[in-house]
């Protein structure tokens, strides 16, 4: 398919690095020969690449590339059929697919996943549960440690509604907020689970030019309050280029390019696979 407006601001995307030191941060994440098959379609083929702790690995790659496919096996939504992912040097297999957020991992959707009908804070509360200790007896009997983790939980919200902006819009139903706006409420509730690594599924899709401009402040400003690593899928490729230290190109489910953004840019193969023509 052609695609020729992103392959357009790929060239024109500024060419300079934000982080430094890309060889001293240890590796949080290692995806090595992943495979995924649906049927006849080989979704992922062979998918290898690492991500350094502190960095922003932007994943890009034409529709259908096996980008969210990739960011389904690494929340163990699916199972690949070959290959392995080490977080923290462990297998993700070893953890149960519901155990994944308090592995450290935490994802936004592509398309939202909240709940509508309750509040912007409710949302977030919700999405720091899965960080929570506190067993069903604990729960049922409200012995105080489920009162402190409940206090940790509203307190640690909070903090979000703040750093995200929702303070306005804390108590309205998420249904009734502009589309930009439940993009960041989504943020926030992938959050709430305090992950070490946040993927985020085109955290810009559907936004306006100038609500894109703010989404990468707000990320580098997420990045450096809460110390996490991000991957971060995104057709916005002005914004890719800016945002991150490091960019993983997929095309049919191959790495076609990793590297730095000036690198990934630049890459005949890349700018081969967004024209869309066959060689
Ligand atoms: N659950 C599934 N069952 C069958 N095929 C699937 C499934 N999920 C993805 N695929 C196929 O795998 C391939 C990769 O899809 P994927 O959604 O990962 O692409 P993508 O890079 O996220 O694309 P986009 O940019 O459009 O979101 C496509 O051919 C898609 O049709
Ligand atoms: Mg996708």
């Amino acid at each position: 398919m052609l695609q020729d407006a992103p392959f357009r601001a790929l060239l024109a995307a500024p060419k300079e690095l934000k982080i430094a030191s890309p060889t001293m941060l240890p590796e949080l994440l290692r995806v090595e020969g992943v495979t995924v098959r649906f049927g006849g379609i080989t979704a992922l083929d062979g998918v290898s690449f690492s991500v350094k702790a502190g960095h922003i690995v932007g994943l890009i790659g034409p529709n259908g590339a096996g980008k969210t496919t990739l960011f389904n096996c690494l929340s163990r939504l699916y199972a690949f059929n070959e290959g392995s992912i080490l977080f923290e040097g462990a297998p993700v297999v070893d953890t149960r697919p519901h155990g994944i957020a308090s592995l450290g991992i935490g994802r936004t959707f592509q398309n939202l996943a909240l709940f509508r009908t309750m509040t912007v804070r409710q949302n977030i509360l919700l999405g720091g549960h899965s960080r929570t200790h506190t067993g069903f007896f604990e729960n049922a009997l409200r012995l105080p440690r489920v009162r402190r983790e409940e206090l940790a939980l509203e307190a640690h919200a909070d903090q979000l509604v703040e750093l995200l902006g929702l303070g306005p819009v804390a108590d309205t139903r998420v249904m009734d907020l502009p589309f930009g706006t439940q993009k960041r409420v989504e943020l926030a509730r992938a959050l709430a689970s305090q992950p070490k690594l946040l993927l985020l599924d085109e955290p810009a899709g559907g936004l306006n030019h100038e609500e894109v401009g703010a989404l990468m402040e707000l990320l580098r400003e997420v990045r450096a309050r809460l110390k996490l690593t991000m991957l971060l899928v995104e057709h916005h490729m002005n914004m890719v280029m800016r945002v991150s230290d490091r960019v993983v190109a997929l095309d049919f489910g191959r790495v076609i390019a990793d590297g730095t953004p000036a690198e990934v840019q630049t890459n005949a193969e890349v700018i081969r696979a967004y024209l869309g023509t066959a060689d």
